[in-house]
């Protein structure tokens, strides 16, 4: 088996999990992205991030899937493998996607080992609150990221759509329960995902563990957004908790057409775009076809 591991050139920056709880003891914002390619992942390299979901967003934002459910493992696999190939400093984490670790105990920690072995993952992140779950893959040696509030894979079917979770007391402290047990299961981090800002700062405090949140506010240890959102590639829906730093899908069909306009008007290729022959073998080769006739 060929594993995707990219050389680390920098051990001392390399972001590892004491790294992390350091991080929240200090205070210091953790910045996270999700990247699913070599180039993307480079640039979240190159930015300084601190963490890199492999994420099953992708389902939706590169493979075109009308939701994440869709993606499989093995779709999962060659996007963790490739986001692995640009990183040197941050924690890549793999995600569990729908239907890979919900069965048996077994059944997540193989799927858990595949993005770590094949796909090069350093951790895992699953949705949902199952801690039992959580303990297991940990106990299979493989540190766990928990996901609360939205879960995309099930509440977008089960709750009709993206809504914001835990608005009401009883949901709100069923989420602190939930993030708590987590926690005492083992997890190194949670993903707190489209709750309110003052639940998400709650659930914060209480934990030991990081937080990191994606329309949770600004009271969670850190933030996470897709890539393909804050870059303005993905552009069938922007969340309200979306903050678009680029306009590349804009750019990207503007290049395009600037090269079919160029294609049409015949200003493309021109002879900067040419590689050359010598004269004299361009002779001979004329002379060969006048030959043959
Ligand atoms: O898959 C993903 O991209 C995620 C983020 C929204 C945190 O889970």
């Amino acid at each position: 088996m060929i594993v995707a591991y990219a050389p680390f050139e920098d051990t001392d920056r390399k972001v590892t999990l004491p790294v992390l709880a350091q991080k929240k003891r200090h205070q210091e914002p953790i910045v996270m992205v999700t990247a699913y390619d070599w180039p993307s992942s480079q640039a979240a390299e190159e930015a300084g991030v601190d963490l890199v979901l492999a994420g099953d967003t992708a389902a939706m934002t590169v493979l075109g899937y009308p939701a994440t459910a869709p993606v499989t493992l093995e779709e999962m696999l060659v996007l963790t493998k490739a986001a692995r190939r640009g990183l040197h400093t941050p924690l890549l984490i793999g995600d569990l996607p729908f239907g890979s670790y919900e069965r048996s105990h077994e059944q997540a920690i193989a799927s858990a080992q595949r993005l770590v072995k094949e796909g090069g993952a350093d951790v895992v992140k699953f949705e949902g609150p199952s801690a039992e779950r959580a303990a297991a893959i940990i106990s299979a040696g493989i540190p766990v990221m928990g996901h609360l509030g939205l879960t995309p894979q099930t509440t977008t079917a089960l709750g009709g759509g993206f809504r914001a979770q835990a608005r009401t007391a009883a949901a709100a402290r069923a989420l602190l329960d939930d993030a708590l047990a987590l926690e005492a299961a083992g997890c190194f981090a949670l993903v707190l995902e489209a709750v309110p800002a003052e639940v998400a700062a709650v659930v914060t405090e209480h934990l030991r563990i990081p937080t990191i949140g994606i329309g949770a506010g600004p009271g969670t240890d850190g933030q996470v957004l897709v890539l393909n959102d804050l870059l303005g590639i993905f552009e069938e829906f922007k969340p309200r908790f979306v903050k678009r730093y680029a306009q590349l899908r804009r750019d990207m069909v503007g290049a395009i057409s600037a090269f079919a306009d160029d294609i049409r008007a015949r200003r493309f290729p021109t002879g900067e775009h040419c590689y050359t022959i010598d004269q004299g073998e361009l002779e001979e080769f004329l002379a060969s076809l006048a030959a043959d006739v």
